[in-house]
């Protein structure tokens, strides 16, 4: 029997699947694949299956079992660490994401605009102070989220050189820089946690560790899994965003020209770049029938996005970037019950990043080719570390 292809592949273009994904585009919605140490388990491709699978009770996102699918050896040692709610499974996921739940309504973010409207200004102030050409990512999209993150949680900003290096590092880093950037952080919120700032830690600190709900330890974890979800997601976001929309001019131009195109080309971006890409990892704890197979109680599952959101059955002509297509059904945040708890955020963001930038510098382009652009390697959040920009 021949081996399950390699997996995951790295992408060759900023938004586009891996070119190594092909022959799987062709296949059923479930394919075998072997991951880095050996180990064969599922990737899911369609859109149907996927919602399905991620809405099944029968699947688990506890690291810790064995066969967990890690998609990369720079994550192992993370099943050794006590896990946040994202690897945690119900009740215990539930109980700890509804002591979060308040702090990301829509009604939340709708009085957040006016900070995150001046926090984008005063980036690309910013940005035009560092002079044509420099770096997108230093003076845009890693300001952008972390300050707005900085302001939720209670974090101070002037710390944003320590966290963001220890995110990177925990993202893209060898096994040993995520051991020690993970104890890093923790320690840093904990510490923060004695006599935190105004905020989201401040307000579980008395909510629900004053009360015994929450150990100082798991507000620790949490609070490290809130502040770099949300600044290293949405900084990718931002910069392939704008890689995207500058190598699609015409899609540029609809956008320039129809404020109300914001909503949708997010939603469009989402879709199209799919950054949590050999995303959502489960372990099935039954056996599940779906997609014309049987997935064994203790197989692994991978989610794999830009497929899934490039599912011809769901999106016509799939490979278009099309800022006016209908795209909110995406997978790009997960779906089921760890559905991205920061997905209202990120979409505000970046309905006001966007938009602004284009706007305040309409001549803004790439400083590089972007065939000559490093991308980031395949089992982490898709992006690039700089993107050298003029205008
Ligand atoms: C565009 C940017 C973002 C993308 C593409 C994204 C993507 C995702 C995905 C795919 C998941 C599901 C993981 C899984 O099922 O295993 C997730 C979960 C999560 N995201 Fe995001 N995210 C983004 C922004 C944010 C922001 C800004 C925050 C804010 C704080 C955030 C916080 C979280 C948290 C806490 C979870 C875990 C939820 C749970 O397990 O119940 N994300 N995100």
């Amino acid at each position: 029997m021949t081996q399950a292809p390699e997996y995951p592949q790295a992408r060759t273009c900023p938004y586009h699947p891996s070119p190594a994904y092909e022959p799987m585009r062709e296949g059923p919605p479930l394919q075998r694949v072997t991951l880095w140490n050996g180990l064969e388990c599922w990737t899911v491709t369609g859109h149907a299956e996927a919602r399905q699978l991620l809405a099944d009770p029968r699947v688990s996102a506890d690291r810790r079992r064995d066969g967990f699918p890690t998609v990369s050896e720079r994550f192992a040692g993370l099943t050794e660490a006590k896990p946040t709610f994202l690897a945690m499974d119900d009740p215990e996921h539930n109980r700890i994401r509804r002591m979060m739940i308040s702090e990301f309504t829509v009604r939340r973010f709708k009085e957040l605009k006016p900070k995150i409207v001046a926090v984008v200004d005063d980036a690309i102030d910013g940005l035009l102070a560092a002079g044509s050409p420099t770096d997108l990512v230093e003076h845009f999209s890693l300001p952008v989220p972390s300050m707005v993150i900085c302001h939720m949680l209670g974090v101070p900003y002037a710390d944003h050189e320590f966290f963001q290096k220890h995110s990177r590092l925990l993202v893209q880093g060898t096994s040993d820089d995520v051991r020690v950037a993970r104890v890093a952080l923790v320690g840093y919120l904990a510490e923060l946690a004695m006599d935190p700032p105004p905020g989201l830690i401040a307000r579980l600190k008395a909510d629900q560790v004053a009360t015994g709900q929450l150990s100082k330890e798991d507000l620790a974890i949490n609070a490290m899994v809130l502040l770099l979800a949300g600044h290293e997601t949405t900084a990718s976001m931002l910069s392939l965003g704008v890689i995207t929309l500058l190598d699609h001019p015409d899609q540029l131009a609809l956008l320039k020209s129809d404020p109300a195109a914001a909503a949708t080309s997010v939603e469009e971006l989402l879709r199209y770049l799919s950054i949590v890409d050999a995303g959502p990892s489960r372990i099935a704890t039954e056996d599940i029938e779906i997609g014309g197979v049987t997935v064994k109680a203790g197989d692994g599952l991978v989610i794999t996005s830009s497929l899934a959101n490039r599912d011809p059955s769901v999106f016509a002509d799939p490979d278009s970037f099309d800022i006016t297509r209908p795209a909110r059904h995406h997978v790009a945040f997960g779906y089921g019950v760890h559905q991205c708890l920061g997905q209202n955020l990120a979409r505000m963001e970046l309905e006001l990043a966007l938009p602004a930038l284009f706007r305040r510098i309409p001549t803004l382009r790439l400083d590089v080719a972007v065939a000559d652009l490093t991308l980031r390697p395949a089992a982490t959040i898709q992006g690039v570390n700089s993107l050298p920009v003029a205008w």
